[in-house]
């Protein structure tokens, strides 16, 4: 492989270097493209542009390989816990006993959140949708927690991905609570964090809320196959707007406004929707995979399609069979999770699908445990960002370290060349 890149303009020769990563993925480094040539390259939607070196998660889209921090993501979902994987993403190592214990600690300093916040949710109409609440009450956080983080300061760093850790997860289920009219709950320090999301979520002053660890086992496997993902759509957002020196709060909040949309963590309630209404009109896949294929319909298959995987999902694999296992253990016989698999089969045997490589992604089945979990389905898009909250917090940082510069990009005009003002009375 020669280490650099020839291109040619106007028949002059320019060269640019070759960099290889950890897994033989190939780039060509323009940094000095438009200086050199006067020229910029253009992407809509960054399909084949980089914009950042990572050591954090890496992809291999037609393998269906993923691995955070090198280690495989079916070995994570099966052996390690949320907050364990959370600490790996961001501090880069899997945590001794002792490291994950004082990390646990330590974000229980910061589970109490500012009672006046309060007063910011009762601003919002009960039904608004509880991503833009969550996207807001994320943001008023900065107003509560103004002092900005000195990321070279290892301990104030320490101290502020503990703080995003404890209070991210509170102001989450508020939107639940606030949505349903119920007070809001405290996390309970001497409980654990996926469990205190259960409570958080649904314990009620009128009697004790009983966990079923069956469920906290599905939720903490859940949101491990949610916690990062290198530079989707919301992870990008959140190091664009960190990449300003915007705070972590701040960042995190735009993550969530990226991720709310349908094509992205969206797709999770839009999966649900979409097979409720297959199953109201009949449960005929094949009208809809129809319906999916026809240019003319701006119908899609929500939950298929993938801007890297063109293979299987490796967590939509490992969600379908948590969903056969969690809806059997809990007794649960949810006639959408039948219409489900024979949605998926249908695709997978048809020239449309199979041709644009399209399978079903993480967003597919996850909806159908939150379900039978009792989660609403408005909050699916929630549980999507607090399990992605510990790759958010991991790529801010990393950018931050690495001293990233703003992100800037430029563009091509394709406007009015230069005209003269026209007065309104001549217009
Ligand atoms: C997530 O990036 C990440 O890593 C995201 C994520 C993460 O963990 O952060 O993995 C989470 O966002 C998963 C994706 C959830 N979104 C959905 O399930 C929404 C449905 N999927 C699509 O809208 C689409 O597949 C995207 C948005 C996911 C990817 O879109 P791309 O890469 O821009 O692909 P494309 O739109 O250019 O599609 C290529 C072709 C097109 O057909 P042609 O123009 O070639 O004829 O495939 C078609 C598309 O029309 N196509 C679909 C389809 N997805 C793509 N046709 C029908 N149904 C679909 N779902």
């Amino acid at each position: 492989m020669s280490n650099t890149a020839i291109l040619e303009i106007d028949g002059k020769k320019y060269e640019f270097p070759i960099i290889v990563g950890t897994e033989n993925e190939v780039a060509i480094d323009i940094d000095k493209l438009r200086g050199e040539t006067g020229a910029i390259t253009i992407d809509p939607g960054y399909k084949n542009s980089g914009s950042c070196k990572s050591e954090i998660t890496f992809l291999d889209g037609e393998k269906g390989i993923l691995r955070y921090r090198g280690y495989s993501i079916e070995d994570l979902a099966d052996k390690s816990n949320f907050l364990e994987v959370s600490y790996l993403l961001i501090f880069g190592e899997l945590p001794t006993a002792a490291d994950l214990e004082k990390f646990e600690t330590n974000i229980r300093k910061y589970t109490l959140v500012n009672e006046e916040m309060k007063n910011i949710i009762d601003g919002f109409p009960k039904n608004a949708h509880p991503m833009g609440v969550l996207a807001s009450l994320t943001s008023a956080l900065t107003a509560f927690n103004p002092k900005s983080v000195d990321v070279s300061n290892e301990k104030e760093m320490y101290e502020a991905v503990c703080k995003t850790m404890g209070k991210f997860l509170v102001i989450a289920t508020w939107t639940y609570r606030k949505n349903m009219g119920y007070p809001l709950n405290y996390y309970d320090n001497t409980k654990g964090y996926v469990e205190n999301f259960m409570r958080l979520m649904f314990e009620l002053p009128t009697g004790p809320y009983k966990i079923d660890t069956k469920i906290i086992n599905a939720l903490d496997k859940l949101f491990i196959l949610h916690a990062d993902h290198e530079q989707n759509c919301s992870t990008s957002t959140v190091r664009m707007v960190g990449s300003s020196h915007a705070g972590l709060f701040a960042s995190i909040s735009a993550g969530v406004s990226a991720l709310w949309g349908p094509l992205h963590g969206g797709a999770n309630q839009a999966v649900l929707e979409m097979l409720e209404e297959i199953q109201k009109n009949g449960g005929d896949a094949d009208k809809y995979l129809a319906k999916a294929k026809d240019k003319e319909d701006p119908f899609r298959l929500m939950g298929f399609g993938h801007r890297v995987y063109k293979n299987f999902d490796p967590r939509a694999k490992i969600i379908k069979k948590a969903a056969d296992d969690v809806l059997a253990t809990l007794g649960v016989n949810d006639p959408v999770l039948t219409i489900a698999k024979k949605l998926e089969e249908a695709a997978l045997q048809d020239e449309y699908f199979k041709s644009r490589n399209l399978y079903p992604n993480v967003d597919f089945y996850s909806g159908i445990i939150y379900r039978a979990l009792g989660i609403p389905t408005e909050m699916f898009t929630v549980l999507f960002a607090i399990g992605r909250l510990p790759g958010w917090i991991a790529q801010w940082k990393e950018m931050r370290l690495n001293k990233e510069p703003i992100g800037r990009p430029r563009q091509v005009y394709t406007g009015s060349p230069l005209r003269e003002f026209v007065k309104t009375e001549n217009r």
